[in-house]
């Protein structure tokens, strides 16, 4: 991906980042003053002009707000930095930011903060007579799986995307743009693009009775794999023929740790030793998360459009763990 089309963003960039971000004309997302002065400094030292935006939070009507990012809108903090910004000719201000929160069940709130980005850009456009290039909406809209503790699937209730479409089209057409002056909109979708495209299949390695009779499964994978089982009930089904009678079950995970539960209560049939499952709605945040920790990580394997297999990610072996390991000299012999 050439670097002029890559947006940066994020708390952390360090000098080395923006430099390469810089020479490569990349759009960078400006999140606090600190990094905002670093760039004035880089774009004099480099002699280049970067192209900007600043990321904006606000009240959108969820709480808690996620106002540890960015510059915020209702105390003046978003307006200043556009100041400092446009008042000085080191950079140029190509457009506004945000990223409101992750599995946001209101399309509402998108209006909200398309609402406030465009009263910005309108703003800018007034006191500077510049015209902001895009506003990124960022993402966050909800995939389908089901929160924990919803009474609803998340099927039932996660809003479409043509409901956040009309949220967002709506507030950015009402804002007052003269129409060919409307600013380009740019999404950033993670989950809700990727969170159906992933399956974990796993193993059953035991079954037992707890102390108060409910059925516990021991299954091969658990929170080290299945991290987001943390927020989600994932649908799970059973991979292989299966009673008409069902039992509750609480579903474990193979760790030493009493965290590890995959789900508390699910509805399946009797799943007995080596039956396979498959939880379904993983593909988002869970191999960015997963964590080498008592089991090595499984592979991955796509499969394409013809419906072929192939091996994306190699299971782990014992060599992927000790290949980044370095022994002191005087630690590798030792007498016992
Ligand atoms: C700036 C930014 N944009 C987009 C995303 C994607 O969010 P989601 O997966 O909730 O759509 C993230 C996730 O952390 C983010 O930090």
């Amino acid at each position: 991906m050439p670097g002029s089309k890559i947006i940066f963003n994020g708390p952390d960039k360090t000098e080395t980042d923006l430099k390469l971000a810089i020479e490569n004309n990349s759009l960078i997302h400006i999140d606090h003053l600190d990094e905002l002065y670093l760039i004035k400094e880089l774009a004099v030292e480099m002699n280049k002009k970067p192209r900007v935006a600043i990321r904006v939070n606000m009240d959108t009507g969820v709480y808690p707000i996620w106002d540890r990012f960015g510059f915020n809108y209702e105390n003046g903090q978003a307006w200043d930095a556009i100041n400092k910004i446009m008042l000085n000719d080191k950079m140029e201000l190509v457009g506004l930011h945000s990223h409101i929160g992750t599995f946001m069940l209101s399309p509402n709130a998108y209006g909200i903060a398309a609402s406030k980005l465009s009263d910005l850009a309108l703003g800018i456009k007034k006191k500077y007579k510049k015209n902001i290039q895009y506003l990124d909406l960022g993402g966050g809209f909800a995939s389908k799986n089901t929160l924990k503790g919803s009474y609803l699937q998340g099927v039932d209730t996660s809003p479409t995307f043509d409901q956040y479409a009309e949220a967002i089209s709506t507030a950015i057409l009402n804002a007052g743009f003269v129409e060919d002056e409307l600013p380009l909109l740019l999404l950033e979708s993670g989950r809700s693009l990727i969170d159906e495209a992933g399956s974990l299949l796993g193993t059953v390695i035991s079954n037992k009775r707890l102390s108060d009779g409910r059925r516990a499964t021991i299954m091969d994978f658990g929170v080290n794999i299945l991290f987001t089982s943390f927020w989600y009930d994932h649908k799970i089904s059973p991979a292989q023929d299966f009673s008409q009678y069902t039992e509750d079950a609480v579903l474990y995970g193979p760790l030493c740790m009493n965290i590890d539960v995959i789900r508390e209560n699910v509805t399946l049939p009797p799943l007995k030793r080596d039956d396979h499952v498959v939880v379904h709605t993983v593909g988002a945040y869970n191999m960015t998360q997963w964590m080498q920790f008592i089991a090595m990580r499984p592979a991955v394997v796509m499969i394409d459009m013809n419906e072929k297999a192939h091996v994306i990610r190699n299971r782990e072996t014992l060599d992927s763990i000790e290949s980044a390991e370095v022994m002191p000299e005087y630690l590798k012999k030792f007498k016992l």
